[in-house]
């Protein structure tokens, strides 16, 4: 009653507000020239008119709740964030610690890694699509495959062997227990039985993209990743906890993804969309160029098996199709996809390359 009331008064104050200053007839410039300092309340956008990624609690709520929520987030956004995850926040720490101990050592040190050839299991570059994109992206990647056919030990970083612990291999178990999770009530969102996408081998092959976005002199000319969407199945990302910067479109919006201490980030990737037939989305998203004087770090986690050679093909999951619902992609192996993808220069064409001509779909009805 009282916020019914409440809401009444508030409806009918703000229609008298928007006619006073209606009548003004002298616009914003007039309300300028009166020397206001604050916004009168017609013009401030409240706050839960703003989208907001979705956060999933992985503990304190039921299992059935969880993948409601995973299923809507997972359709409507392809991104949401995790708490209670299960990780300790000094894994956390330790892994965006080594990646600022890779690039802040000596350059004759870090040099020996840098490289373009993508058989190489451990390297860093500026810029994969340095050549392809329109412009380049302000911003260093160290890659790390883990699995499978990890390299040998001494192949990775000596940075990342510190205080008598492996933090990569510390970090990518922890991962591999979150994504078994996460995977696990992702099937069950698709309504398929719980086991069903790490059968399919989905949670085989592991990358970490460790990211450094410097200081960026002109932020606003430039980005920081320009926008893409995941050539994966599933990325789980760990942001910088202080810089933000990632964006999400959404709703044809770039929304923020602000930081968080302790959460994680978890998007879809391409592969999922592929396989689940477009239920679930992998959606773009972009870092913008880092205006701060610190450096900001992020660390994605791929659940994809790379430019592995592998005969697997992935498709479309049958027990998804109906005849209303047929197959809208062909299939292809994971390294063809990643090929494609990597000659798409980020742009999201490779997806659509794989889409069934519509004729094709008719006539498999
Ligand atoms: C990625 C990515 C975002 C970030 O690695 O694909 O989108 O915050 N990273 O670095
Ligand atoms: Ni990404």
């Amino acid at each position: 009653m009282d916020s019914n009331l409440e809401g009444q008064n508030s409806e009918a104050e703000r229609a008298k507000a928007l006619k006073d200053f209606d009548d003004t007839k002298a616009g914003v410039k007039g309300l300028v020239d009166t020397g206001i300092t604050t916004l009168p309340p017609i013009f401030v956008i409240p706050d839960d008119h703003e989208f907001k990624v979705p956060t999933i609690d992985l503990q304190t709520m039921n299992e059935s709740t969880i993948i409601g929520e995973i299923r809507e987030a997972c359709k409507s956004w392809g991104f949401f964030k995790v708490i209670n995850h299960g990780i300790p926040q000094d894994v956390l720490d330790d892994m965006i610690e080594g990646v600022r101990r890779f690039y802040e050592q000596e350059q004759e040190v870090k040099v020996q890694f840098y490289s373009r050839d993508n058989t190489r299991k451990v390297r860093y570059t500026s810029n994969f699509d340095l050549y392809r994109s329109k412009f380049a992206s302000w911003r260093d990647t160290l890659m790390c495959h883990m699995a499978p056919n990890p390299p040998e030990p001494d192949q990775y970083p000596p940075v990342f062997y510190w205080n008598g612990r492996d933090i990569l291999k510390d970090y990518s178990e922890q991962l591999n227990k979150l994504g078994d999770t996460l995977f696990r009530l992702i099937s069950q969102a698709l309504g398929l039985v719980p086991n069903h996408l790490i059968d399919m081998e989905c949670a085989k092959g592991n990358v970490f993209y460790c990211h450094y976005y410097p200081t960026c002199p002109e932020p606003a000319k430039t980005l920081g990743h320009a926008k893409h969407t995941d050539p994966d199945f599933l990325t789980i990302l760990l942001q910088d906890q202080k810089i933000g910067g990632l964006q999400v479109l959404h709703q044809n919006q770039w929304i923020d993804i602000p930081p968080e201490e302790g959460t994680l980030v978890i998007n879809v990737g391409d592969l999922l969309q592929l396989i689940s037939n477009d239920k679930f989305k992998s959606v773009e998203h972009r870092v913008l160029a880092n205006p701060t004087p610190s450096p900001r770090i992020s660390v994605g986690y791929f659940f994809t098996t790379n430019f592995e050679k592998s005969d697997k093909k992935y498709g479309p999951i049958k027990e998804l199709l109906t005849p209303e619902s047929p197959a809208l992609y062909q299939e292809t192996t994971i390294a063809d996809y990643i090929e494609s993808f990597a000659n798409a220069a980020l742009g999201g064409a490779a997806l659509a390359k794989l889409r069934q001509p519509a004729m094709e779909a008719k006539q498999k009805d």
